[in-house]
């Protein structure tokens, strides 16, 4: 057991600089300590990417593979001038667009400066330059690249709360930076720059839509490829599971019926739109409030998912699948991990 430093900067959110225990934190990382901190997609698992030990750290503390690399965390793109082979012009293009934000670039890897395990051992290397204030003065402030995995145990939800953190790595991580829900909700967009066109090794807030935008022509038009065949060598783990078994459910047109079945052990997780249809005795969660608000599905599965699990003498879950919503490419992907691929086919 380690002792695990809570900060709360949620009074210090866009100015960071004044917080009185800034040096603390910063000094922790330069040691080499494991601290999570909040990104605009999901609070992350941060430690020194130069730092073999530290890096290490990260992969026990969650249980990780460490066949499995992490995303580098930056503040500047002149960062990459030491770690990366080179980036080119049409990469430079998405940069511009989408830094700092929500999408990582793997790139060709310049050996060296990065210790090895934050790679393992490929010759590529995944880079991020969040947009979240606290992580961008953290990241400027302590002038190192942060290797930062979702701070989760492996193979649970990501955490979108301080809370979320708490539960999983107190007592496994030095620190944890109390921040505000984290606003995306669902972890980045991976993008294969490595070769061309490029290739979305995981989908996620940043579409293939405003890709597209950007880059006509520029992304790989094969769907649902990182689920059939990972490109991102961590989608091929279980990922995202709550611990109550979990369904997608894609249609429900008319109540339920509470007088066949016993719905007491039953959770739905859906949008309120859908709540006169669920029985009484069913408890629920609101994902958002129409069956179309994508973002606000996103921005809370996580929460629900780890909420769902808080709750008592339930059996079984289902989830509203969103479905035909071309933005929603993402939040499938991350539900039908976490349902397993199961459906509702008919018969509930
Ligand atoms: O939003 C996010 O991306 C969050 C926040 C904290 O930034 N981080 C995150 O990291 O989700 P993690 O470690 O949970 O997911 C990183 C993903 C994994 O699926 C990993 O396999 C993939 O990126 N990845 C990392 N380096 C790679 C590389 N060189 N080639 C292919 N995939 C890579
Ligand atoms: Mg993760």
């Amino acid at each position: 057991m380690v002792k695990t430093t809570i900060w709360d900067v949620r009074e210090y959110t866009n100015n960071l600089i004044d917080y009185p225990y800034l040096s603390e934190i910063i000094a922790t990382y330069r040691q080499g300590g494991l601290v999570a901190l909040p990104t605009e997609t999901v609070y992350g698992l941060g430690a020194d990417a130069t730092n073999e030990e530290a890096v290490q750290g990260i992969y026990q503390a969650k249980g990780r593979p460490s066949d499995n690399p992490l995303i580098v965390h930056i503040y500047d793109t002149k960062q990459l001038e030491d770690f990366v082979e080179n980036v080119s012009e049409t990469t430079e293009r998405l940069m511009e667009a989408f830094w700092p934000g929500p999408i990582t670039f793997i790139l060709p890897l310049k050996p060296g400066y990065l210790c090895q395990s934050v790679t393992g051992g490929l010759n590529s290397v995944a880079v991020r330059m969040p947009s979240h204030p606290v992580a961008r003065t953290l990241l400027k402030e302590v002038a190192l690249p942060i290797a930062a995995p979702s701070a989760n145990l492996s193979g649970r939800p990501s955490p979108t709360t301080f809370e979320h953190v708490y539960y999983d790595l107190e007592g496994r991580i030095d620190g944890i930076i109390q921040s505000t829900q984290s606003e995306a909700g669902l972890e980045s967009t991976v993008l294969d720059c490595t070769s061309f066109p490029f290739r979305i090794a995981r989908p996620g807030t940043i579409t293939r839509s405003m890709l597209n935008e950007i880059l006509p022509n520029g992304i790989d038009a094969m769907r649902d490829e990182s689920i059939d065949k990972p490109i991102a060598p961590g989608m091929k783990y279980k990922h995202y599971a709550p611990e109550t078994p979990l369904k997608i459910f894609e249609r429900l047109n008319e109540k339920l019926d509470a007088t066949q079945k016993d719905w007491s052990q039953t959770a739905f997780i859906l949008p309120a739109t859908l709540l006169s249809y669920i029985p009484k005795q069913a408890q629920t969660i609101i994902l958002s409030e129409t069956e179309s608000d994508i973002k606000q599905a996103n921005h809370n599965l996580y929460a629900a998912l780890h909420q769902l699990d808080q709750l008592d003498g339930i059996a079984h879950a289902y989830i509203y699948g969103y479905p035909d919503h071309d933005d929603a490419e993402a939040l499938h992907n991350r539900m039908v991990k976490a349902a397993n691929h199961q459906f509702i086919k008919g018969e509930w």
